[in-house]
């Protein structure tokens, strides 16, 4: 392992101002968004779409990475550039997203555990080859009625630290994603108890699986109320119990944190990570930054729908959400900067 080079990587992926983009989406999940929003899925709209993201003008400014899933990676631009390629000279990074999905976790109702560690060695070589330097996993942790588990927390720390080590072994930072879902009526201060667990139990299987912190990337969900709460956390109550509990569960040597937007509002995420920066300034040891999906796409995908005729209005939102992010990075987000758009 080429410790050093994972570092510069990981640092890269949190340069100031900047921020990553996951556009990862699996088939069933993209096939999801663009129903929504009445595009057809098939491997041409699904390369077209994120050929209008990559090539978006002077987005290599606020992005520093992009997560692709495993299609988008061997796909080609209309100009016969290859997608990954076409990210760099951005000056984007390239990653990939290597589990291969949360599945029912046997004898476990109401929970998911990630599978996609065989053969992995051979998959993140295969990547490494293609241009990607940082890889993704994600975990998925549900709370309900007596859920999450002991069993189900730990099955899923394993996991992400077994992937965590095998990206290092290959030369690619491993993002980290235990991710709490924000489903369900739960109030912020159980999202707060089942994060802090979960975050701790992580960093432990990390250290016993040797994994590098200071070669990683942490993407975890913020701490907020379920989205059915009857009682709906306010911005700085997320930004304050979201920042307490990562300083009492995220050890100093991890160089960034990379937040999932999971199913808050656009501006809405933007307006969480720019408090955080805002009211934290110089008093955290941890960069903290995007990696958002929806967030950054549900604009650009409406508008988009599937019309070639609509790829320059849709690049417009997007650089604009994206440029938006990028000033919550330093906590310089304001109503004004985000009525710019119009
Ligand atoms: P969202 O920002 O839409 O939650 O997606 C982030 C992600 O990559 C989930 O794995």
């Amino acid at each position: 392992m080429n410790l050093q080079e994972l570092e510069k990587t990981a640092r890269a992926l949190v340069a100031p101002g900047k921020g990553i983009l996951a556009a990862d989406e699996s088939f069933g999940t993209i096939e999801k968004r663009f129903k929504a929003v009445g595009i057809e899925s098939t491997e041409e709209t699904r390369r077209a779409y994120r050929e209008m993201l990559f090539t978006t003008e002077g987005i290599g400014e606020y992005l520093s990475g992009v997560i692709l899933f495993d299609e988008t990676i061997r796909q080609k631009a209309s100009d016969g550039t290859p997608l990954p390629k076409v990210l760099e000279n951005q000056g984007i990074i390239p990653g990939i997203k290597v589990d291969k999905g949360a599945k029912d976790m046997a004898l476990s109702p109401g929970e998911k555990v990630t599978e996609g560690l065989d053969g992995l060695r051979d998959r993140l070589a295969e990547y490494r080859g293609m241009g990607a330097r940082f890889a993704k996993w994600r975990a998925v942790i549900a709370i309900g009625d007596g859920i999450p588990t002991r069993r189900c927390i730990e099955a899923n720390a394993h996991a992400l630290a077994r992937y965590a080590a095998l990206c290092q072994e290959a030369g690619l930072v491993p993002i980290v994603e235990p991710e709490v879902l924000i489903d369900g009526d739960h109030s912020i201060e159980q999202c707060f108890e089942v994060t802090e667990w979960m975050l701790k139990t992580t960093y432990q299987q990390l250290y016993e699986q040797r994994v590098e912190l200071t070669g990683t990337l942490l993407k975890p969900n913020m701490v907020i109320s379920g989205k059915e709460a009857p009682v709906q956390s306010g911005v700085e109550e997320v930004a304050r119990a979201t920042v307490e509990c990562l300083l009492r569960s995220v050890p100093a040597a991890v160089p960034g944190v990379v937040f999932l937007s999971g199913g808050q509002g656009d501006i809405q995420a933007t307006e969480h990570l720019n408090a955080m920066n805002r009211i934290y300034k110089g008093r955290l040891p941890w960069e903290l930054s995007f990696s958002y999906a929806r967030a950054l796409q549900q604009q650009p995908m409406e508008i988009w729908a599937g019309k070639p005729e609509n790829v320059e209005k849709a690049q417009k939102i997007f650089r604009h959400r994206a440029k938006m992010n990028s000033a919550a990075r330093s906590g310089s987000y304001t109503e004004e900067l985000e009525k710019e758009a119009a």
